[in-house]
């Protein structure tokens, strides 16, 4: 399918579909933190998620470098698309003829990246219609926009038909919604055989509850933290079998930690920190099969 402008069917596009989802899409609106654009300048692929891999301190330049503060955001920018570049590692064997689906794309770095990497299309849904339309620019500046598109689309209600999918992600956007339902909408729109990846942070239940620092973070995205046990019962529950858990905690430390040194702190990197440390929370990838 050619997904250039004017030549595809006209679809009608869910948007937000809840009050709450209302508020996401007004945050992701609104959303402009240097953390997020000044890292994207670095080479033109925009995330909106963290870290992970060592830093590599002689890229940093020494103390009073007067480049210093470049070199930090280019080392964080390195360290986001190592994540991505990671969540890719998992999909699997992609043929170039595949649709693939990242659920929650924010700006499109992901999915710019999916293209380079596997040459073939990708569907992006973001609640923002400024986030959606950010992407397509960077799209269309790129020369994909036959292959990369992202829409304004509630991604429990996916426009893709049953079993159109070769491989779907949630990087950093299963908190803010319902797992069962998410699940159930991934194992529609996956051919059985499909590969599902997400990665995101989840509290542990071994430390009995939401902990205060889960909490702040909760309220500072307005999002809902699930615990890792909800993901593992929800994929069981929609077909979805894990072939990979990887904890992720340790390898998103170093990013934290030289974040939380930077111009570019945003008031929440304690909690991240601490709740990574005091085990409360974790960062995992779970990637499952379709059965
Ligand atoms: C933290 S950002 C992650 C963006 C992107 N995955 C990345 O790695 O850069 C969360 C994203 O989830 C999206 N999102 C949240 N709820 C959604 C929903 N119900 N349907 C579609 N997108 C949603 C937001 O619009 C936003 O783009």
């Amino acid at each position: 399918m050619d997904l250039t402008p004017g030549t595809e069917t006209a679809a009608v596009i869910p948007g937000p579909a809840t009050a709450y989802q209302d508020d996401i899409a007004r945050y992701w609106d609104q959303e402009a933190r240097p953390v997020n654009l000044r890292l994207g300048d670095v080479d033109g692929l925009y995330h909106h998620h963290y870290g992970i891999g060592d830093v590599e301190v002689d890229a940093l330049g020494a103390a009073g470098d007067s480049e210093r503060e470049k070199k930090v955001v280019a080392e964080l920018h390195r360290l986001e698309s190592a994540q991505a570049d990671l969540l890719l590692d998992n999909l699997g064997q992609i043929p170039r003829d595949s649709m693939l689906v990242d659920a929650g794309c924010g700006r499109g770095g992901s999915m710019v990246m999916a293209h380079q990497r596997f040459g073939c299309r990708v569907e992006g849904l973001t609640l923002s219609a400024k986030q959606a339309e950010f992407a397509n620019q960077r799209v269309r500046q790129l020369g994909f926009e036959k292959y990369v598109r992202s829409q304004v689309c509630n991604m429990l209600d996916m426009p893709f038909e049953t079993g159109q999918a070769a491989a779907s992600w949630n990087n950093e956007s299963s908190m803010y919604v319902d797992l069962h339902d998410l699940f159930a909408e991934h194992a529609r729109v996956l051919a059985v055989g499909g590969r599902y990846v997400t990665i995101t942070g989840c509290w542990n239940p071994v430390y009995g509850q939401p902990s205060k620092w889960v909490s702040q973070i909760n309220a500072h995205f307005e999002c809902n933290i699930h615990s890792r046990r909800e993901y593992l019962r929800a994929m069981a529950d929609n077909r979805l079998v894990p072939n990979a858990v990887i904890d992720l905690t340790e390898a998103t430390l170093p990013y934290w930690e030289l974040r939380a040194t930077s111009s570019l702190v945003t008031g929440i990197e304690e909690a991240f920190l601490s709740s990574y440390k005091d085990g409360s929370f974790q960062y995992l990838l779970i990637a499952a099969d379709r059965v």
